[in-house]
C-alpha cells in the first residue's frame, strides 16, 4: 500500500486556511439569533418577504420562493450560495443541474446570466415545489422558458449519449453515489463540474485507507475525487458555502 506524508501532501493546500462561516447572500442570517431559522422545518411564506427587502436580483427571487411557498430557508441559501460561488467559473452556454430537486440553482443561473442559453434541469421525478417555483419565477423572468429544459431521467441514462457535449455540469446534494456518477460523466466529455457531495457512500479505495483513518470518511473521499480528477488533468478547487448553513458545504469545482 502507497503510504501518503500528511506533512507535504500537495491535495492538503486544498483546505481553505480558515473556515468562512459567512453567508454571503443575504448576510441578516450570519447573526447567530437566525441560527433556528435556518434548521427550521417550516417553508419560507409571505411572513418572511420582510427578510428579503433589497433591490438585488436575489432579493427578488427570495421573495418570490417566499410566495411558492415551496422551499425551506436552508434550501433557499443553500443554492443562493452555491449559485455566487461558482458563476464566475461558468464559461460555456449551457448548464445541467443532475439531481436538481427543486432545481432553484439551475432556476437562479436561467434568471441572472445572460450568457446562459440553456439550463438543463434532470432528476428522476419534478417535485410540486420545483412546479411551484417554476411557474412563479416564470412570471417575472419569462426568458426563462426558452432556456429551461426539464428531463425526467436517471443519470445513467446521460451515458447513453454519445455526442459531445459542453455543458457545466452541477450537481448540490446529489445523494449518495450520485455525487460520483456526475464527476463521471463530466470526465467523459471533458465538462467542467461543480459539485457539493452529501451522504457520503464508505467506497474508500486501497491507497486512501491510511488517509480515511487519520482524516475520516468524508475528507478522504473528497481527496480521492480530486486526486482522480487532477490525474486527467482538471484544475481542481475546493469551495465552501457557510457551514451554518449546512455541514456538507464543500463544493470540488473541476474545470477541464
Ligand atoms: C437531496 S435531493 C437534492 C436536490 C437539489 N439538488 C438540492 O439542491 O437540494 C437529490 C435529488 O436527486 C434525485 N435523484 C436521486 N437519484 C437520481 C438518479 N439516479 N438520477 C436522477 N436523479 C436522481 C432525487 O429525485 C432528488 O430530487
Amino acid at each position: 500500500m502507497e503510504i501518503i506524508d500528511l506533512n507535504t501532501h500537495p491535495l492538503l493546500s486544498l483546505l481553505p486556511q480558515t473556515s468562512n462561516k459567512k453567508i454571503l447572500s443575504f448576510s441578516c442570517f450570519n447573526d447567530e439569533k437566525f441560527n433556528h431559522k435556518i434548521k427550521a422545518s417550516h417553508r419560507l411564506n409571505e411572513q418572511d418577504l420582510g427578510f428579503f427587502q433589497g433591490n438585488s436580483p436575489l432579493d427578488l427571487i427570495a421573495r418570490l420562493v417566499c410566495q411558492s411557498k415551496s422551499l425551506r430557508l436552508k434550501e433557499l441559501l443553500e443554492s443562493m450560495e452555491f449559485y455566487l460561488k461558482i458563476r464566475k467559473h461558468i464559461k460555456v452556454k449551457q448548464v445541467k443541474d443532475l439531481c436538481c430537486g427543486h432545481g432553484l440553482v439551475g432556476l437562479i443561473i436561467a434568471c441572472l446570466e445572460k450568457e446562459i442559453e440553456e439550463v438543463e434541469l434532470v432528476d428522476i421525478q419534478f417535485s410540486q415545489a420545483h412546479h411551484r417555483l417554476y411557474e412563479i419565477l416564470q412570471e417575472a423572468f419569462p426568458h426563462i422558458s426558452t432556456k429551461i429544459k426539464r428531463s425526467s431521467c436517471r443519470l445513467s441514462d446521460l451515458f447513453k449519449d454519445t455526442t459531445a457535449n459542453p455543458a457545466f455540469l452541477i450537481g448540490v446534494h446529489a445523494c449518495g453515489q450520485q455525487s460520483d456518477l456526475i464527476l463521471d460523466l463530466g470526465k467523459r466529455y471533458k465538462n467542467a463540474v461543480a459539485v457539493m457531495p452529501c451522504c457520503y457512500p464508505p467506497k474508500i479505495k486501497e491507497k486512501y485507507e491510511f488517509l480515511r483513518d487519520v482524516l475520516g470518511v468524508v475528507l478522504t473521499l473528497d481527496i480521492q475525487r480530486t486526486q482522480e480528477l487532477q490525474a486527467l488533468d482538471y484544475q481542481v478547487q475546493w469551495l465552501e458555502i457557510s457551514s451554518r448553513i449546512t455541514q456538507m458545504n464543500r463544493i470540488i469545482l473541476a474545470l477541464p
